[in-house]
């Protein structure tokens, strides 16, 4: 089986979590997957201060807050594949999102003990604007960021979805995304992509007879 964790970085429960839930339904059709979906509504979660009292005593959680993020760290790597859902704001991810993305500092333990831990799990991202055009594209870049900072491995939408799902929600909530019948649809495929990425990565990782270089250079 592999876990596909979805995390909804909406504050309210709309566009951005119907969303994701579609996706979701698409990727758990397929057979030997599970899916898991966690919201960050309503979530207390503290900016990452860079104090890297993690890092220092060599934790993969963060120990400087005991806010919603302690449970969510065990959860996070556990999954052997993640789709982060994003509203638009600003042109960017939202506010929640990034700040849960940056206490993720920790996994820096992790890589040091294993540069490959995250190598060998696979990501998408899906962002909905009010607008047609209202910065998806580069609301989708900072989630990929994230992907390509930890080395896991990005899952493109294909052919006219190109790096992520973009859905114009509108302004009105999930009556607006809904009416996104191509958005949509476009989720449903990048989800089902990635979860099809995650069963042949996991299926073929013992086909490997040799370490995968682990040596960073920077
Ligand atoms: C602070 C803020 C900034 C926003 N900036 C944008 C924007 O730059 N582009 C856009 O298309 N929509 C923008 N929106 C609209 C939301 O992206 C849109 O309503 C989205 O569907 C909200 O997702 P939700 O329904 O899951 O909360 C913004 C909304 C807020 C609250």
């Amino acid at each position: 089986m592999v876990k596909l964790l979805g995390i909804c970085g909406s504050p309210r429960k709309a566009a951005t979590e119907y969303i994701l839930t579609e996706a979701l339904q698409a990727a758990a059709e397929i057979e030997g997957v599970t899916t898991q979906l966690l919201t960050l509504r309503g979530k207390k979660i503290n900016f990452c201060l860079h104090c890297d009292r993690c890092v220092k005593n060599e934790l993969d959680y963060c120990p400087t807050f005991d806010d919603d993020m302690r449970p969510v760290y065990q959860t996070f790597y556990e999954a052997d594949a993640y789709l982060l859902a994003s509203p638009v704001y600003n042109m960017g991810a939202s506010g929640q999102i990034v700040t849960f993305l940056n206490r993720f500092r920790p996994t820096y333990t992790i890589l040091k003990k294993d540069p490959n831990y995250f190598s060998r799990k696979v990501g998408g991202a899906i962002a909905i604007g009010g607008t047609r055009n209202g910065g998806q594209e580069t609301a989708l870049n900072v989630l990929l960021g994230f992907y390509y900072t930890h080395g896991i491995l990005v899952v493109s939408g294909g052919l006219g979805i190109y790096h992520g799902a973009a859905i114009w929600s509108q302004d009105r909530k999930v009556e607006g995304a809904r009416e996104d019948v191509t958005g949509v649809a476009n989720a449903r495929t990048i989800a089902r992509r990635v979860a099809e990425a995650a069963i042949m990565l996991k299926s073929g990782k013992g086909l490997l007879n040799h370490e995968t270089e682990t040596i960073a250079r920077r």
